[in-house]
């Protein structure tokens, strides 16, 4: 049907030496996006049969379990998994299992064992997955199953200070899964990040409700119209142009996408009388540069501080600019990794944004909205997060709760809003499916390679 080619916009404003590389041309076929695909268990059951057992998940976060035998579980959909770290400092993954007669090994969310203890008939497993001990060793007539038995482990690496996971044995590794995310990422010395905000709901509809409003921009104008003086009408918060004519989308091979919009320039945040706004004002500030020169010369604002961030950023600490590319200095990323991870990428913060099936029911989900951020030594100035300021030495505590029960911040909320009306909306008869523009190419890419893995098709 249509083909999206990467930097279908932002010509003038070409990649510098050490940029980011294009990402190549896709074809999109125009398959027809029906409601039934958000509500028919059918098609929610194909779904995990042949796409959800064939992608790398990300499910934890290394710095969490730091010791052997430190152990977490996560769920997908209606698999349970078990993450612990070895001894010799590596990681492996489990199903949660036992493998006696089925019962889950580990019903709480985490903790550090030196064995896995099954609580109905105290089969034992050691870290690494070997059965030690049975009860009446000697009573099994096929033999006695202590290292003889082992829990099912998934393939399991980790990237970016994040633990993924493959139910495929015969997946592809995770570097080539991830493509051009790899290099991408690989600039931001992730793995140190620190997590500030850690928001848990259950949401009232399909997992792709999330991600296809994440895979599109086009919602933006409507969903987060500003608000306030029609100075500050003018502005969108977090100071980025939004505009499609100056945004940038990129599809992988692999299936991931990506969308830059730009930002730190003046264009997002002029006063009336031509001075710089916040919240440039305060960021160009942090960065030795004096708002007052830039007064009518807007437009140049955001070349000044990728210069200044450059220059001024690894001996203030933030060693990770040295790899980065200018416009990582100043734009923002955002990036859909196939198939439930959407994440906003800044110089020093990653908006974590993840969707995964409920167990059972192809009408609800469960969302994650977190932030990490950089943490450069010395620096003292606190973190903005989504859902507010926090000091550094912040001890973020996960909450989890009920969809509406509490704020996950208020852009996200917004977005949260519309999810269960949508869904309300594919269950009706009178829905004849999806009608995309062409900066919805995103959704469209996702949902045709989830038809791929479903007619046994891979990226
Ligand atoms: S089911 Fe786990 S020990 Fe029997
Ligand atoms: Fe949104």
């Amino acid at each position: 049907m249509s083909s999206v080619r990467s930097g279908n916009s932002l010509q003038e404003d070409s990649l510098h030496g050490d940029s980011l590389g294009d990402w190549p041309e896709q074809q999109l076929r125009g398959n027809r996006l029906e409601g039934y695909r958000y509500t028919s268990e059918k098609f929610f059951e194909q779904e995990f049969e042949q796409m959800w057992t064939r992608v790398w998940l990300l499910l934890g976060r290394e710095s969490e379990m730091p010791e052997p035998g430190d152990w977490q579980r996560e769920e997908v959909g209606p698999e349970s998994f078990l993450m612990v770290r070895q001894e010799d400092g590596g990681i492996k993954a489990f199903y949660n299992v036992c493998q006696h007669r089925g019962n889950r090994l580990v019903v709480e969310p985490k903790g550090n064992a030196r064995r896995f203890v099954c609580k109905y008939h105290a089969w034992a497993y050691t870290p690494d997955g070997e059965l030690s001990y049975a009860q009446d060793a000697d009573n099994f007539p096929e033999g006695d199953p202590c290292g003889k038995i082992r829990l099912e482990a998934v393939r399991c690496e980790t990237f970016a200070g994040f633990i993924w996971i493959n139910m495929d044995p015969d997946c592809v590794d995770l570097k080539t899964y991830l493509g051009p995310i790899w290099d991408d990422w690989s600039r931001y010395d992730l793995a140190s990040w620190k997590r500030y905000m850690a928001l848990t709901t259950t949401l009232p509809c399909n997992w792709k409700v999330v991600l296809d409003n994440f895979n599109e921009s086009y919602h933006v104008p409507t969903v987060h119209k500003p608000t306030g003086t029609p100075e500050e009408r003018k502005r969108m918060h977090s100071g980025v142009d939004t505009n499609v004519a100056n945004t940038r989308f990129d599809l992988s091979d692999e299936g991931h996408n990506r969308m830059i919009m730009r930002g730190g320039y003046a264009g997002v945040s002029l006063n009336e009388d031509g001075s710089i706004g916040e919240p440039l004002n305060t960021i160009m500030g942090e960065w030795g540069l004096d708002p007052a020169d830039f007064v009518g010369r807007g437009n140049e604002t955001r070349e000044a501080l990728q210069k200044a961030k450059r220059e001024l950023g690894p001996g203030k600490g933030y060693t990770h600019y040295e790899k980065m590319a200018d416009e990582q200095f100043t734009d923002a990323f955002h990036y859909t990794l196939f198939p439930n991870f959407a994440v906003s990428l800044w110089s020093d913060g990653f908006h974590f944004l993840r969707a995964r099936p409920h167990p059972t029911d192809p009408e609800q989900c469960i969302f994650d909205n977190w932030w990490y951020a950089s943490q450069p030594e010395g620096e003292t100035a606190p973190i903005r997060t989504t859902a507010g300021i926090v000091e550094r030495d912040f001890e973020v505590e996960h909450e989890v709760f009920e969809a509406g029960e509490k704020s996950m911040g208020r852009t996200i909320d917004q977005d949260c809003e519309i999810f269960p009306l949508q869904q309300a909306g594919f269950r009706s008869r009178g829905y004849k499916g999806a009608y995309l523009a062409a900066q919805e190419s995103r959704v469209r890419r996702y949902h045709e390679l989830i038809d791929d893995y479903i007619e046994g098709r891979r990226p």
